[in-house]
């Protein structure tokens, strides 16, 4: 049935990514119908919380949310909370019997959800413990939902994956990487492989150039402890920005299956050139914030948040240049940026077509301009394709004519969140929009040879101010080649 009945149990049920992601997602997916009304959210926290606790903070996570009085209580009186200690047998056996309990109460088959949204370190111990202590041992399905960051590099991910490993196959393990879950992420295969006119052009012989960038106006807030350990490279490039590079490149899949999908994915991966030693510096740039203004607020830089070294080397920018060595893209360079405190908040896929080999028509400056399909990953949703036309009048001249397409014009619904996606598929057994092992072990390996070359040389930060759209240097990337980045509004 396309309504699982499962109990999803939430390790870290206290934390923000609970209440700000999660709880309304679940209420989302009941509210939609796609939730069975027979189902059960356990929280699992070290903190001595009771099931009100739980299911007040399920309520306040909710304000803003239009919803009936009783349709809230009725949701709310599913969640149940279980003060927990990662290490001690008997938290899991009392666990266990709580999730045996309200089997029973809700006829759920015993298929269980284990989200682990806590501190990375306990990810493995609990994976485990789960096993050990009989808590995957059930009639029904389980499965290990896991949030990032998954390893802070190659050998720790190995580690954890291997730790999972013991508890869980590769099947009943789904990474998070909410990109995924977007819905013009989604999009991108539909919009390539779906269209005549995209799909034969879609190579170097036709595209000169492809610009991802994912630009915040956020600094870090009070994440200073976990960004220290990471930076941009890390956080954003390793995970979200590689895998819209794949959809981007990859093959057409055979098949709308999983396996299919992953496997091209993966050969990009594996096809994209690795940057090592000198080259680091030729093809990436990184950055930090200092102070500036954003959104007409005067900000502090990154040197002086919450939590972070006065003297900190880590990176809150990162640009690249990206070669991926196989037949259809030998040649065309993918560039990426990302970064915090920058002047705009956006993400954005920019496809520059290559120019005609003979074009009489100019504009008035004597300019010609090149095709570009513009994916708005967000805040807007949408395509647009950028052409040129005749200017009317006598004059001859041509100008860039805009074809908008926004999702929001559309009847007016407002796209599901990434999360309500991701834990729909997990419930339905669907790991496509997942990372699987392979695209962590070839991501982190390639962002590790760049953090190798960055942490023995150090670098000058603070060097771009809050409020703009990183270091200088992310410019002469591009016009190295003869470009620059497109405009992002
Ligand atoms: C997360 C990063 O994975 O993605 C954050 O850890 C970042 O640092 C966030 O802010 C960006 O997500 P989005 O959906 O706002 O682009």
């Amino acid at each position: 049935s396309n309504k699982p009945r499962t109990t999803i149990v939430i390790f870290g049920a206290t934390g923000d990514l609970a209440k700000r992601k999660l709880f309304p997602s679940i209420y989302n997916l009941y509210k939609k119908g796609q939730l069975s009304e027979e189902f059960a959210v356990v929280g699992v926290a070290r903190r001595p919380w009771t099931n009100e606790t739980i299911r007040d903070t399920v309520r306040q996570s909710l304000q803003g949310n239009d919803h009936a009085a009783e349709e809230l209580e009725e949701f709310c009186s599913h969640f149940y909370y279980h003060p927990f200690d990662v290490t001690s047998k008997s938290s899991y056996h009392e666990l266990n019997e709580l999730l045996t309990r309200l089997e029973s109460n809700y006829h759920i088959p015993g298929n269980r959800i284990f989200y682990m949204a806590m501190a990375p370190e306990f990810f493995g111990t609990i994976a485990v413990n789960l096993k050990t202590e009989g808590l995957t041992d059930t009639a029904g399905w389980t499965r290990l939902v896991i949030e990032k960051p998954f390893g802070r590099d190659y050998p720790s991910a190995y580690e954890l994956n291997e730790e999972i490993r013991q508890a869980f196959d590769e099947d009943q393990i789904y990474r998070i990487d909410h990109y995924l879950g977007k819905e013009m992420v989604q999009n991108i295969e539909v919009i390539r492989f779906a269209n005549a006119i995209f799909e034969p052009l879609w190579n170097n012989r036709y595209i000169s150039n492809i610009q991802i960038t994912s630009s915040e106006t956020l600094g870090v807030e009070d994440r200073g402890g976990y960004y220290e350990t990471s930076g941009a490279l890390r956080d954003m490039v390793q995970n979200h920005m590689l895998q819209m590079v794949s959809l981007l490149a990859m093959d057409p899949p055979i098949r709308l299956t999983t396996n299919e999908i992953r496997s091209e994915k993966i050969k990009v991966l594996r096809a994209l050139r690795p940057v090592t030693g000198d080259k680091v510096h030729k093809y990436f740039v990184r950055g930090q914030y200092g102070p500036g203004t954003v959104n007409g607020k005067e900000v502090d830089g990154y040197r002086n948040e919450d939590k972070v070294d006065p003297q900190s080397h880590t990176e809150t920018f990162v640009a690249g240049k990206l070669l991926i060595d196989n037949h259809r893209w030998a040649g065309v360079p993918f560039y990426i940026r990302t970064g915090k405190r920058m002047g705009i908040k956006s993400t954005k896929i920019v496809v520059q077509f290559k120019e005609l080999p003979m074009n009489l028509y100019f504009d008035k400056n004597d300019v010609m301009h090149p095709n570009l399909l513009i994916i708005h990953i967000q805040p807007d949703e949408g395509i647009s394709l950028v052409l040129n036309g005749k200017k009317i009048g006598p004059t001859g001249e041509t100008i860039p004519v805009q074809l908008d397409y926004s999702n929001d014009s559309v009847d007016g619904v407002n796209t599901p969140e990434a999360y309500e996606r991701l834990l729909y598929d997990c419930m339905l057994g669907d790991a496509t929009n997942f990372a699987h092992w392979d695209e962590l072990e070839l991501s982190w390996k390639y962002v590790d040879a760049i953090s190798k070359v960055w942490e023995t040389l150090p670098a000058q930060f603070p060097n771009y101010p809050s409020g703009s759209m990183g270091p200088e240097e992310s410019d002469r990337l591009l016009s190295a080649d003869g470009f620059h980045w497109w405009p992002l509004d």
